[in-house]
């Protein structure tokens, strides 16, 4: 009786671990200008790396009403730049694991926009969970880059 117990409560463990926040925006960080029209790469970063079974990321972007009032990302991603899988991997020299995506910045109104990221994966474990996270950030659209970096 007691050892299933003790296997229910590193299930439990478990779970709560994955269904934490795995993922983070590595860079850019908070706030930064991008150039609407122009490229940027993505750096998303995995914090536990599960050996998890990826059902794919979606990113987009959307305007908030101002810089301290961005959408709920998990309401909605708004305009679609990334749709396909996620496969983050060690790279020499580096702390933890990622993917590098390279999303083209749209032709938005110049001021604060919320980027968000929503990823569905599968960990097979004793109690096979199937998580969907999500992660944000805000950055600054600017028409030129004279003004963005
Ligand atoms: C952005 O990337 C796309 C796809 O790689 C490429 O076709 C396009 O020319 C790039 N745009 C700019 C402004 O660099
Ligand atoms: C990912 O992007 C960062 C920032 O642009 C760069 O420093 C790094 O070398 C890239 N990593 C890979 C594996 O291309
Ligand atoms: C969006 O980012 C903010 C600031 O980091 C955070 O407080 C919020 O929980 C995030 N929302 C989601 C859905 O991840």
């Amino acid at each position: 009786m007691f050892k299933p117990f003790v296997k229910f409560l590193c299930a439990m463990a478990l779970a709560k671990a994955i269904l934490g926040q795995n993922i983070f925006i590595a860079s850019p960080v908070v706030h930064t200008n991008v150039v609407a029209g122009s490229n940027i790469t993505i750096q998303l970063g995995e914090i536990n790396p599960f050996d998890m079974r990826d059902f794919g990321l979606l990113m987009g972007i959307q305007a908030c009403t101002s810089a301290s009032a961005c959408p709920d990302v998990s309401h909605g991603l708004g305009q679609l730049l990334y749709s396909g899988p996620f496969t983050p991997a060690w790279h020499e020299g580096d702390k933890y694991n990622y993917q590098n995506f390279t999303v083209t910045v749209p032709s938005l109104p110049s001021g604060p926009v919320e980027f968000g990221v929503a990823h569905f994966f599968f960990v097979e474990a004793s109690f096979n969970i199937a998580s969907l996270e999500f992660t944000n950030i805000t950055l600054n659209i600017v028409s030129s880059a004279e003004d963005g970096y």
